[in-house]
């Protein structure tokens, strides 16, 4: 197969950790040829999506005491060459949030791919539809009690019930502006102020789950079906359990209830084109649908020693 993946600049990546990474290494190991371009890389001429394209080498990673260990030069590219994102097999668009205008833009161009001739993942329109904090709230018997506002006096009375309550602007990740609230902080009017913009952008506001302590289980879905997970357990210094602010990884099973959750999102998620997502689960809710840049791939991998990249290029050699 050929396969072009869209990314952030790759000298940015981390090659232990970055999903992206590890599915790059797997198609290669597996014999097939990879590009890599970035967002401002894409044009359309004469009604095509067309990328400067660069092959892209990569040295794989070792573990070395249960860890990934990449060398210091783990990529190689060539020079861009501009061609056709239509004479790729599959082409990946793995550009981390925000969804920005940058990225919306990115995700139009890639709507003139021909479905017929490359599969685009996830599907740009999929992309667009589908908000990482937004989108599971469709998904109402499975997820905490959770409201949308940018209304200070609603977000008060909600922490009021609550007793305590976790405040998620609606384009962030790996942690970013997610405030812990509880009715009576002194800070409260400046928070809700600061991440609603003066009120001007809506954010989520959950109830707490005091499960979280003990982790925020990171699933894998390939075309909505779980092929692994890890948990992602506070520090305890944090609330937060994310890798990204220092959340320790451990090995976790998939429980019946989280398939069942899975089951649930299936039809929907095939619906909208999401083929590869990362779900978070906090004590059996569905809190998040990453349908981005899903990470987690590296972790499952090292802990249960197992390849999913390995697994997710079989399936899209399977599949187109
Ligand atoms: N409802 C909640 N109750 C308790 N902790 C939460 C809740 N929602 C999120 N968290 C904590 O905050 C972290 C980040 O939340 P999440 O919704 O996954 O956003 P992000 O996109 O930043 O990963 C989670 O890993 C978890 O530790
Ligand atoms: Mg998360």
């Amino acid at each position: 197969m050929k396969l072009a993946f869209i990314l952030d600049p790759i000298s940015k990546l981390d090659p232990g950790h970055d999903t992206s990474v590890a599915l790059i290494e797997a198609a290669q190991l597996m014999g097939h040829q990879v590009w890599i371009t970035q967002a401002n890389q894409l044009t359309i001429l004469a009604g095509k999506a067309c990328a400067h394209l660069q092959s892209v080498t990569l040295k794989p990673v070792r573990l070395v005491d249960g860890l990934w260990q990449a060398e210091s030069n783990w990529y190689e590219v060539q020079n861009s060459t501009l061609m056709a994102l239509e004479d790729m097999d599959a082409v990946w668009m793995r550009i981390d949030p925000p969804v920005n205008t940058p990225y919306l833009y990115a995700t139009y161009i890639l709507d003139l791919i021909d479905p017929e001739k490359t599969l685009v993942i996830n599907s740009p329109s999929g992309l667009r539809n589908a908000n990482e904090k937004v989108y599971a709230l469709q998904f109402t018997s499975v997820i905490p009690t959770t409201i949308v506002s940018q209304d200070k006096g609603v977000i008060e009375k909600f922490v009021a019930d609550q007793g305590a309550a976790v405040l998620k602007p609606l384009g962030g990740k790996a942690g970013e502006g997610i405030l812990f609230l509880k009715p009576g902080d002194r800070n409260f009017n400046s928070l809700v102020e600061i991440s609603t913009k003066q009120g001007q952008e809506p954010v989520m506001v959950q109830e707490y789950l005091p499960a979280a302590k003990d982790g925020d289980k990171r699933i894998i879905l390939l075309e909505g079906k779980p092929i692994g997970a890890v948990n992602r357990i506070p520090t305890g210094k944090d609330f937060r359990g994310n890798m990204a602010v220092g959340g320790r990884v451990a090995q976790v099973d998939i429980t019946e209830k989280e398939k069942e959750i899975c089951q649930t999102l299936a039809p929907k998620l095939q619906e909208d084109g999401l083929f590869f997502v990362g779900i978070d689960i906090i004590g059996g809710y569905l809190t998040e649908v990453n349908v981005t840049s899903p990470t987690g791939i590296r972790e499952i991998d090292r802990l249960n020693n197992v390849s999913l990249g390995k697994e997710v290029i079989e399936w899209l050699a399977a599949k187109i």
